[in-house]
């Protein structure tokens, strides 16, 4: 009987075009899915030279892979996978794979490697990034875990990955659920940099009254340029989509009103428990919940009318300032997000590998842009930098933009259009190159009412005052 080096379970999009990819690169694979007309398409939609099997029993797929058995789940993350882990490991044997490439919460994975783990299985979180399109041509895949069951999957993750400069967009994440948490924080990135392309966005928008085919025009320059990356683009395209209803553009006929999966909360719930500051992806998360109150703010619009937008005096810096913002806060939404991993690393014990994160982050997937060729520079002389913002390169970019995202922030204040993105990334910059916050009237206040006490800039320990109020 024909055995296959991979299986796949879950033959949805992204479970397919990922299974295909790995057949393209010369690896046989079988494929399973409880829809049986999934597993009927599987072969028909595979080339001659690829070596698939779409097989529509769990137990004769399990049989039809080679020992150790390296089986791909792709199937949503939660429950899903729980269910598929229960049926699959009775029918496993000892030393064999299972890789999650699905976006679970980096606990469950936790919990599952310890499960498997306890039947002699090895159990990886992988995050994969890129979409459908990504999972077919060549994604950004961030596996962690036991090393030794990566050492395996290492050359055909290789094979499959998106290469920059001839290197595959692949590394090992760390360990434990490092893999998934990694992509986690890139997703909490990915909610941050939409929200700020959204807002620069508007600006142009209600601002200097841009049309789509003048947004196209702005968006196809900044991606010719320094911020080239695959957010601004796709950005650019849309602006040219007709709609298939009206003869209108696409862009204005869609609903105000943003989705979630659950990464991004996911991201800011992490940063609040392990104690980082990462405010612009937080408002990113928070900016899509309000968009849903979309009844409501009809409402208020009506309520609280709006003054017309003045229109910037010189229209093409305005742009060049919007640009800068974006290219700025963008930036820091990266040093949030990075130091969020850094933090992460010890506290879980990862051992995340910075500069590995950022190469693989260079292509293939969401967040994928020039910008962090220069992060990659930065962490190749200092991996254990803790923040990119205190890089000596960084830096100098970052002083040469902040006057363009203090006038745009400032103009968003002034128009009344929200720049929550915007702002934050300027507030967090403003606190994080503070030397001396004045948070010493918060631990005075804490003290005063609550005797929390606090510590003092000339010596050394622990104090209280019993503090007396002035009537007046
Ligand atoms: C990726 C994307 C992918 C997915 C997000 C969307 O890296 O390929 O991030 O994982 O599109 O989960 O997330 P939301 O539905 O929460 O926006």
């Amino acid at each position: 009987m024909e055995r296959y080096n991979y299986g796949m379970v879950g033959l949805g999009v992204m479970g397919r075009n990922l299974l295909y990819n790995i057949a393209d690169n010369g690896f046989s694979i079988a494929g399973f899915d409880l829809d049986e007309e999934k597993v009927k398409e599987l072969e028909e939609g595979a080339t001659s030279t690829m070596k698939v099997k779409g097989i529509g029993s769990l137990e004769d797929f399990v049989a039809a892979l080679e020992s150790p058995r390296k089986i791909i789940l792709m199937v949503p993350a939660g429950k899903p996978v729980d269910a598929v882990l229960e049926n699959i490991t009775p029918l496993l044997s000892k030393g064999d794979i299972v890789i999650d490439a699905g976006n679970s919460y980096f606990e469950d994975t936790n919990r599952r490697v310890a499960d498997l783990g306890s039947k002699n299985l090895h159990f990886m979180g992988m995050g994969v990034s890129g979409g459908e399109k990504g999972a077919r041509t060549g994604p950004s895949i961030m596996p962690g875990g036991d090393l030794e069951a990566f050492n395996l999957l290492q050359p055909m993750l290789e094979a499959i990955a998106a290469k920059v400069d001839n290197e595959a967009c692949t590394a090992y994440m760390g360990k434990g659920s490092a893999g998934n948490y990694v992509k986690m924080v890139h997703n909490g990135i990915e909610y941050a940099i939409m929200q700020l392309i959204s807002e620069a966005y508007d600006l142009l928008k209600r601002g200097a009254k841009l049309n789509n085919d003048q947004l196209y025009e702005v968006f196809r320059e900044w991606n010719n340029g320094e911020m080239n990356s695959f957010l601004i683009e796709i950005t650019r395209d849309i602006f040219q989509q007709k709609d298939t209803f009206t003869d209108q553009y696409l862009i204005d006929q869609i609903l105000d009103k943003a989705g979630a999966k659950g990464t991004g909360k996911w991201t800011s719930e992490q940063a609040m428990e392990i104690g980082v500051s990462i405010p612009t992806i937080d408002i990113a998360v928070t900016s899509r919940i309000l968009s849903a109150y979309k009844e409501e703010r009809v409402q208020a619009s009506q309520l609280y009318p709006k003054a017309e937008i003045a229109t910037p005096e010189n229209t093409d810096q305005f742009i060049k300032e919007v640009g800068d913002a974006l290219y700025l806060a963008t930036l820091i939404s990266y040093a949030q997000g990075l130091a969020l991993l850094v933090k992460a690393s010890e506290e879980y014990k990862f051992e995340i590998p910075l500069k590995d994160v950022v190469k693989i982050w260079r292509g293939g997937c969401i967040i994928r842009s020039v910008l962090l060729e220069k992060f990659y520079t930065a962490y190749t002389k200092d991996p254990n930098l803790s923040n990119i913002l205190l890089d000596a390169d960084i830096a100098a970019i970052v002083k040469e933009k902040i006057g363009s995202l203090r006038k745009t922030a400032a103009f968003a204040v002034s128009s009344g259009v929200s720049g929550l993105g915007l702002q934050t990334a300027l507030g967090y910059f403003d606190a994080y190159t503070t030397e001396y916050l004045p948070i010493n009237l918060i631990q005075a206040q804490r003290d005063y009412f609550g005797a929390h006490t606090y510590q003092r800039l000339d010596r050394e320990g622990v104090f209280h005052t019993s503090w007396q109020s002035v009537n007046q």
